[in-house]
């Protein structure tokens, strides 16, 4: 998580989002210093742009000894150079303009990434991401609402890194969910597709917040049809060696791309909505996987809008779908509202139930499979066989 000190309620307002998920903001001295104290391990201050500078140069320089870990970046409505070097020569990480979205994202993810490097949470090593693939075999059951979610979730405000692949390549909607500008993405790895590797990849990431990073869909279906199932395979084994997550969404049905991505998923999660095609859908999906080999032992089935009345109890859910049920997201208007608005509901409203719900699932079953499956990784790893 992050602290941002802030007194003016819009610059709060519009910064907070940028952040991630779970940021305190403050608007006194008083507050931040007390909020230093009940936080030992908090990696980041961010100064927003109406604070005087002076409260960014004390922090950095009071904190540089006594807590090196933590890093402060400084914002500015207007950048002058003196104001650049004073900050920096008091230890603030970064100062950067406050206007330039991207760039305040970028500068807080590599503060970070300084933080975990200083704290001695080790970088991951190659082949150490988890790979977490949101699928459904019906349309519009809210894959992209959740791998979104799941994404920000999962970066717990930085902490780690997250890389959320949108493998929907005909009508890839991440892009739009987040507001992110559709400048790369994977279409530009077509022309160079023999030599992928972890640099080529990292270029063509969009920053989302601190910990995620975006490889955003094509624009269009006709750029689709070029990215194929060895283009992706690379893709996967590439992001893989940059991120303690790769969270994958997907369209509703089993593409080249979408097998591809299975077949090195440690988690699966099948998300059903609580109407009997969905469930009939998934069933037979189920049925795929399991005659495909996969999944059948880290498939967490999520049922999203799980409080609609529509006359179906858990347990006929569960017997139709003949599989217990994981995770349950209710169904809030408060949804589409926070995807037009372009934030994940989990930072727009990171209170409400449906947050509450997404949360707990990242932090619980997904958590812990992905954590079993390191085991696993670790024993094929040193010869134990996966
Ligand atoms: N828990 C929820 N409550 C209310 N609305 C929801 C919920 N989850 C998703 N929705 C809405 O359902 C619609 C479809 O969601 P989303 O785009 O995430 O589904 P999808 O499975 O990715 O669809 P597609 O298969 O078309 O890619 C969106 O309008 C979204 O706002
Ligand atoms: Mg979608």
């Amino acid at each position: 998580m992050t602290i941002l000190f802030e007194p003016n309620r819009q610059w709060a307002a519009h910064l907070t989002p940028l952040l991630g998920a779970g940021v305190h903001t403050v608007a006194r001295s008083e507050d931040l210093r007390r909020l230093l104290t009940d936080l030992p391990a908090e990696p980041l201050v961010v100064v927003g742009p109406t604070t005087p500078a002076t409260v960014a140069l004390e922090v950095a320089a009071l904190q540089r000894l006594r807590r090196p870990a933590l890093g402060v970046v400084l914002l500015r409505e207007r950048l002058d150079m003196e104001t650049m070097a004073q900050a920096l020569r008091s230890g603030v990480r970064e100062a950067v303009d406050a206007h330039d979205t991207a760039a305040v994202q970028s500068a807080c993810s590599r503060s970070l990434e300084v933080s975990r490097q200083l704290t001695g949470a080790a970088a991951p090593t190659a082949a150490e991401a988890r790979i977490v693939t949101v699928f459904s075999a019906k349309g519009g059951c809210g894959k992209s609402t959740l791998a979104t979610n799941l994404a920000v979730c999962l970066a717990d405000g930085g902490r780690h890194r997250v890389c959320l692949v949108d493998l929907d390549l005909a009508f890839g909607d991440v892009g739009i969910m987040l507001q992110l500008a559709p400048d790369r993405g994977i279409a530009d790895l077509v022309a160079s597709r023999d030599r992928i590797d972890a640099g080529l990849v990292r270029a063509l990431l969009t920053p989302y917040a601190p910990g995620v990073d975006v490889l955003l869909a094509p624009v269009g279906p006709t750029e689709a049809e070029r990215i194929d199932r060895d283009l992706v395979v690379a893709v996967l084994a590439a992001v893989r060696t940059m991120a303690d997550y790769v969270v994958i969404d997907t369209p509703a049905h089993f593409s080249e791309a979408v097998l591809a991505a299975l077949d090195v998923t440690d988690v699966h999660v099948l998300v059903a909505t609580p109407d009997v095609p969905a469930l009939k859908n998934l069933r037979i999906a189920m049925d795929m996987l399991d005659l495909l080999g996969l999944g059948k032992d880290n498939r967490l089935v999520v049922l999203n809008r799980s409080d609609a009345k529509v006359g179906l109890s858990g347990a006929d859910i569960e017997r139709v779908l003949q599989s217990r049920t994981t995770g349950h997201i209710p169904s809030s208007r408060d949804v589409p509202i926070s995807i037009n608005r372009g934030t994940p509901i989990v930072v727009d409203k990171p209170s409400h139930p449906v947050s509450k719900a997404i949360r707990d699932l990242a932090s619980g079953a997904i958590a812990q499979q992905a954590t079993a499956r390191g085991g696993r990784w670790q024993r094929a790893r040193s010869g134990g066989g996966r």
